[in-house]
């Protein structure tokens, strides 16, 4: 197939595109500065006929979201509707990349797609808009909405970790907030496979199983410095402007029966990861307890 996708250079767009070239595609692959989202007539002209396009172009900066809205709205609103509009034009299908930041996470059960969104910040309110305005074009779509998401390719949460756990001797790290740390290359390769499938709607792709960021760092200490004290803390007292939900995990089951399989547990995208940093030996350690 040949895949356009927009974003290329991004934490998931790089993997995404080694990934869809492994499997034997063809990709053209657009970013900042040579596409941006935002020209609606540059979006028609640029996107070439193709099989699919896949928008992992964002405005991904939470907590900047707070006081840059009309920028988040303008690429993750505004950007998504130019991409959905120009494919449906062409009668190109159109995949999406969307964020577990569309729910509250005032519950304690894992959200399926039909669930009600309710954004608490910004960047979600933002997201959530573009979704809808795909739905809106009337062309073919599939939005996946994912969370927590670390590669080699991007700033996120390991590397920070990683880097704190060189400098300090011990650290704070948030136990209220719940989710699903994602490994970009997994994510990359469910998103492969649903270009497969003839499948129009939302779906949730994001690892298995869950943890608190204050698990998921003692999970990247127990590989790379255990010495390290991991001490829980709060979101009130970490103070970031943008609220998150406390608890994001996304209900799979719909994946899992459109596509015959589970994604992998975030301990093993940890474990592959720092294998691929170079940071762990090809057999690894076996980390904290399962969680
Ligand atoms: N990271 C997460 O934890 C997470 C969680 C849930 C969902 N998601 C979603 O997953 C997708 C990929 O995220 P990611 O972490 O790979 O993000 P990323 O690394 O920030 O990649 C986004 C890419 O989009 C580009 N971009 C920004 N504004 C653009 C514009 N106006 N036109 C064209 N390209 C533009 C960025 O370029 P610059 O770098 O030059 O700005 C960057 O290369 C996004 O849709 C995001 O909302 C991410």
């Amino acid at each position: 197939m040949k895949i356009t996708i927009l974003g290329a250079r991004g934490m998931l767009g790089r993997d995404l595109g080694d990934i869809c070239r492994a499997a034997g595609h063809e990709t053209v692959e657009y970013d900042l500065p040579e596409l941006d989202v935002t020209d609606a007539v540059g979006v028609f002209r640029t996107i070439p006929e193709c099989d699919w396009v896949v928008n992992c172009a964002a405005y991904t900066d939470v907590d900047g979201a707070q006081s840059h809205r009309e920028e988040a709205f303008a690429v993750n609103c505004d950007g998504a509707r130019n991409v959905a509009r120009a494919c449906a034009r062409k009668r190109i299908p159109l995949l999406h990349i969307s964020t577990d930041y569309v729910f509250n996470g005032y519950r304690n059960t894992p959200y399926a797609e039909n669930d009600e969104p309710d954004p608490i910040n910004i960047y979600g309110a933002s997201k959530l808009a573009g979704e809808k305005a795909i739905k809106a074009e009337g062309g073919r779509y599939v939005i996946v909405r994912t969370q927590a998401l670390f590669g080699r390719h991007g700033h996120n949460f390991v590397k920070a970790i990683i880097r704190l756990l060189q400098e300090k001797d011990s650290l704070g790290v948030v136990v209220d907030q719940v989710t699903c740390p994602t490994y970009t290359r997994h994510l990359a390769e469910a998103v492969e496979s649903l270009l497969h499938l003839d499948f129009t709607g939302v779906i949730h792709v994001s690892a298995e199983g869950e943890c608190s960021w204050y698990r998921f760092a003692r999970e990247i200490a127990a590989h790379v410095r255990p010495s390290v004290e991991i001490n829980p803390i709060t979101s009130v007292d970490l103070g970031r402007p943008a609220r998150r939900p406390p608890y994001a995990v996304l209900d799979k089951k719909r994946f899992t029966l459109l596509t015959g399989r589970k994604m992998p547990h975030w301990q093993q995208g940890l474990v592959e990861y720092l294998q691929e940093e170079g940071l762990l030996p090809a057999e690894g350690r076996q980390g904290e307890e399962n969680g």
